[in-house]
C-alpha cells in the first residue's frame, strides 16, 4: 500500500458488466470494459486507500494493491459488496444488467426445428448502488454512481442522484465514442451543484474522482 490522503481509509468500487445466465452456455450482460471502475481502483489505491474491487467478467488484469472479487450476476455483486462492508466510500462503475431471467434453465435449451424461439421471462435485479446508499449503520459516508446517458445528461444525473439515494453521481455523455474508449467527458454531480470536466483519459478521470473522494473524506 502506498502512503497517502487515503491511507486508513477503505474504499469499495465496483466494476465491469454483469453476467446474467440464461442456461449453462447463454447469458445476459451490459457492455462494459471495465476500463473506467478499474481505473478509478488503481487511483484510490495509489493515494493510499484499502481497496476491494468487485468486478464482473472483465478483460482487464488486477490493479496491483486492490483486492479484487470475482462475480458474474448482480446478485453476486451485492453479495460480495454487503460482505465487504464497512467502507468509508463506495464508487459504483459498474454496468449492473438491469434483469435477470426468472429461471435458470439447468440444462442447453435446444433449438427445435421449426419451434417457436422460447420466452424469456425477466426478473428485477436489485439496485447495488441504492442499496449501499439506502440508510443504515453501515451506510459508506460517501456513495458515489455512475449515469451514462445519450440525452439530457446532466438533468437525468441529478434526477438519478435523488433517486438512488447516493451522494455524488459522474454522468457521462455515451453518445459518441466513450463505450469501449480511452477518453471520457463527465460532469459530476453533488449536492453542491455541477462541474464539468474536460473530455480527459479514464485514468486521468480516475484521479480527479480519487483526489476528489480524499477531499470530501479527510
Ligand atoms: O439506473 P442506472 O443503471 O442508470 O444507474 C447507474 C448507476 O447505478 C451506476 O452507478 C451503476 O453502477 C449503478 N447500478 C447498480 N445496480 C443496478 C443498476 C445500476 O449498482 N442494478
Amino acid at each position: 500500500l502506498s502512503a497517502g490522503p487515503l491511507t486508513g481509509r477503505h474504499i469499495l468500487v465496483t466494476s465491469g458488466p454483469t453476467h446474467e445466465p440464461i442456461d449453462p452456455v447463454r447469458y445476459i450482460a451490459n457492455r462494459s470494459s471495465g476500463k473506467q471502475g478499474h481505473a478509478i481502483a488503481t487511483a484510490l489505491a495509489a493515494l493510499g486507500a484499502r481497496v476491494t474491487l468487485v468486478s464482473g467478467p472483465v478483460n482487464q488484469p488486477d490493479p496491483p494493491g486492490v483486492t479484487v472479487t470475482r462475480i458474474e450476476s448482480a446478485r453476486e455483486m451485492l453479495a460480495a459488496c454487503e460482505a465487504a462492508l464497512p467502507a468509508d466510500a463506495a464508487v459504483c462503475a459498474a454496468a449492473v444488467a438491469d434483469w435477470r431471467t426468472a429461471r435458470e434453465a439447468d440444462q442447453k435449451m435446444k433449438k427445435v426445428p421449426g419451434a417457436a424461439p422460447p420466452p424469456l421471462e425477466l426478473a428485477l435485479n436489485p439496485d447495488i448502488l441504492a442499496t449501499l446508499a439506502a440508510a443504515g449503520p453501515h451506510r459508506p459516508r460517501l456513495v458515489v454512481g455512475f449515469a451514462a446517458e445519450t440525452e439530457h445528461v446532466v438533468d437525468n444525473a441529478v434526477a438519478k442522484r435523488a433517486r438512488k439515494g447516493c451522494d455524488w453521481i459522474v454522468a457521462n455523455d455515451v453518445s459518441g465514442d466513450v463505450m469501449g474508449g480511452a477518453e471520457n467527458a463527465v460532469h459530476l454531480v453533488t449536492g453542491s451543484g455541477i462541474e464539468d470536466w474536460p473530455r480527459m483519459a479514464k485514468e486521468d478521470v480516475a484521479r480527479r474522482l480519487a483526489a476528489r473522494i480524499a477531499e470530501a473524506l479527510a
